[in-house]
């Protein structure tokens, strides 16, 4: 614990809960913090597509500062999009409205995979001139997250071309191209890598590594095809000077596997309660998570109990930052988002029970 004479900056408090040394309270930000369910957001998103405001600085930097502010959290994720670095790889893809995602030419062949380019991240800089925008917004103040997409996921959409229910084109070239395969996750941790290193050169304080679908993944499938290179990629962020989260859905299985790619701090659903997921990690990385953000929709005594409830499983020992177990969705109430924050700040933190 930091003496009360001593304040602490939400950054600070941010990375020092990444690398599960003491804080003052619990850090909180929410995924999707930014998005469809606020107001302002929607205002810009009247005049602007998805894509123009991850390519503008300015657009991309409002919006992450506004959400940030209005919700008063500890951290500020940048407004940009999974999807990306796809483009710069050679593969062009749009979001058509209600559908999600759409990747024109899929990959199908070793040839597909052969033909991506890697030499090209430099175009992604758009995002890291926005991390400097947001940097020079709030200083040391506030948490600033970079983020990428894991090569797994990353790879289901660039095969699938978009969304999935099973998984099957990208399972089949995993199961039946494994030379492809490994060449496809290689060349993502090669742009990844770089696209990882351009927003810590702007100021990121930590890097989240989404990997949104590794749920779909049975535990042999991610060892043998998934966690090398993913330890690769994890690794290389870390080697930048950073403390990587590492974030997946439906992933209670999953967990101790994904703790050896040895990223700082997994990011937790909302299916595993927290005790039991850190105690089967034998306490060996830090968690960020877990209510479930439709609980956002209840009334808020229940959603003050469920985050209460979360936080008597962390139970004070270092390393917890409060979120919920996947992002925010359209409709949500802004003003639960804000109580939560208030929730989690009201909690007696003061006798940690496991200093
Ligand atoms: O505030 C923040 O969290 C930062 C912004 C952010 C966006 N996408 C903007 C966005 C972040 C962190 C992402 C990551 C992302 N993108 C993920 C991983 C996170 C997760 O949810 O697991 C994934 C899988 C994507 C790909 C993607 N982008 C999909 C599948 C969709 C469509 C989903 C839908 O609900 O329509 C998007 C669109 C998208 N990216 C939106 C936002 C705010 C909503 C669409 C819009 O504004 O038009």
């Amino acid at each position: 614990m930091s003496s009360a004479s001593e304040p602490v900056s939400s950054a600070t408090r941010f990375v020092r809960a990444c690398l599960r040394q003491p804080v003052d309270r619990t850090p909180v930000w929410f995924l999707r913090q930014a998005g469809r369910y606020m107001r302002e957001y929607m205002e810009v998103r009247k005049h602007h597509s998805l894509l123009e405001i991850c390519k503008n600085p300015d657009l991309a930097a409002e919006v992450t500062i506004t959400a940030a502010e209005k919700l008063d959290v500890d951290a500020a994720i940048i407004f940009a999009d999974l999807l990306l670095p796809l483009e710069c790889m050679g593969l062009d893809f749009e979001f058509q409205a209600g559908e999600g995602p759409v990747i024109h030419k899929p990959i199908r062949s070793a040839a597909d995979v052969d033909a991506l380019i890697t030499t090209r991240a430099s175009q992604l800089e758009y995002v890291a001139e926005a991390i400097r925008k947001v940097v020079a917004h709030f200083h040391d103040q506030l948490g600033i997250i970079g983020f990428c997409g894991a090569p797994f996921t990353l790879a289901s959409y660039m095969i699938e071309g978009g969304g999935s229910r099973n998984y099957i084109e990208t399972k089949q070239l995993m199961y039946r191209r494994p030379d492809a395969w490994r060449r496809l996750l290689d060349k993502l941790v090669v742009v990844l890598r770089e696209f990882a290193a351009q927003q810590v050169a702007a100021g990121a304080d930590v890097i989240q590594i989404f990997d949104s679908w590794a749920g779909a993944l049975a535990i042999p499938d991610y060892r043998d095809f998934v966690l090398d290179a993913t330890r690769t990629l994890v690794r290389e962020v870390q080697g930048l000077g950073v403390p990587v989260i590492y974030f997946g859905v439906d992933t209670a299985s999953l967990l101790p596997a994904m703790r050896e790619t040895g990223a700082d701090v997994l990011g937790l659903d909302w299916r595993t309660p927290l005790d039991q997921a850190w105690r089967g990690l034998d306490y060996a990385c830090a968690l960020q998570g877990n209510l479930d953000p439709i609980t956002l929709f209840a009334e808020p005594e229940l959603i003050r109990n469920r985050v209460h409830s979360i936080l008597d499983q962390a139970a004070g020992r270092p390393g917890h930052i409060f979120n919920l177990g996947h992002g925010i969705v359209p409709g949500t109430p802004v003003e639960n988002v804000q109580a939560v924050v208030k929730f989690v700040r009201e909690y007696a933190p003061s006798e940690a029970r496991h200093g």
